[in-house]
């Protein structure tokens, strides 16, 4: 009798004991021991506890969000966006020239890509998407407002599918943090700018834990730099004149 409580004490300290060690794999992602649950030789790392908002997936440390869906278009076009983002200052950021090609990459319903394309007269906007039915949006606002320099691009979730040093400059806008394959993609983009063309990064600001947004869907200024450095873009600055966000410039080095 003695014996029984003894050696259930002992099972119960050792179950206790795997159980820690177990959430302390799991939950850790610098850990050494991230390689049991990883595709080796990958830069992912897949685990099984995570957030909600997220996909299980890792990239550098960071949890990748889950994509928003195309029933968030509304969300997209809320008529109180202006006010609340000042996109205008993102477009004027962009520094346009009349000819150049800019390629918005997850542009979902092309909120950021007409504002482009009016600062375009000989340019274009190449609107890269995932999902088919924000390009259907593309098109329809496209004929309603009568605008032919907005070009829709079905992208693929590692694939831009844009030629090879075709653009002046990228944009994304609340998009990045969502890719499934950040390293493939950017490397595609990269490939697809011209040598000394800009990438123009936007996310929440993930430094400030007062702007109402999901984590996963924020990202920090030191989180983006060492994903974009990770592809051989040279950071130029960070402009943080929006109220939530901030706009990260980076290069593709002319050499
Ligand atoms: C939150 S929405 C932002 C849309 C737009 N940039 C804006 O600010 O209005 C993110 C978009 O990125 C798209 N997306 C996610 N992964 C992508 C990928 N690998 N390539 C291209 N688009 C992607 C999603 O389909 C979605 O439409």
């Amino acid at each position: 009798m003695h014996l029984d409580t003894k050696n259930t004490k002992y099972r119960l300290r050792e179950t206790v004991i795997v159980f820690f060690i177990l959430c302390g794999l799991l939950l850790d992602p610098a850990s050494s021991h991230a390689s049991a649950v990883t595709e080796s030789g990958s830069v992912y790392q897949q685990r099984l506890i995570h957030s909600p908002d997220g996909i299980g997936k890792f990239y550098m440390g960071r949890e990748i969000a889950q994509v928003m869906g195309h029933q968030g278009a509304g969300w997209l076009e809320r008529p109180y966006r202006e006010t609340e983002e000042k996109p205008s200052r993102v477009v004027d950021a962009l520094n346009l020239k009349p000819t150049d090609v800019v390629a918005d990459i997850g542009a979902g319903t092309g909120y950021l890509s007409f504002r482009l394309a009016q600062e375009l007269p000989l340019g274009k906007v190449l609107a890269v998407d995932i999902q088919p039915e924000m390009l259907d949006i593309i098109d329809s606002l496209k004929k309603e407002r009568n605008i032919a320099s907005v070009e829709p691009v079905l992208g693929g979730v590692s694939n831009p599918n844009l030629p090879n040093e075709s653009v002046d400059k990228v944009l994304m806008v609340d998009a990045y943090h969502e890719f499934e394959y950040p390293r493939e993609m950017m490397e595609g983009i990269v490939r697809a700018l011209k040598p000394g063309g800009r990438v123009f990064l936007v996310e929440y600001r993930g430094e400030n834990p007062f702007v109402p947004i999901k984590a996963l869907h924020k990202m920090t200024q030191k989180q983006a730099r060492k994903e974009m450095s990770a592809v051989g873009l040279a950071w130029v600055e960070t402009k943080n004149f929006l109220p939530q966000q901030h706009l990260m410039v980076f290069e593709k080095p002319t050499g």
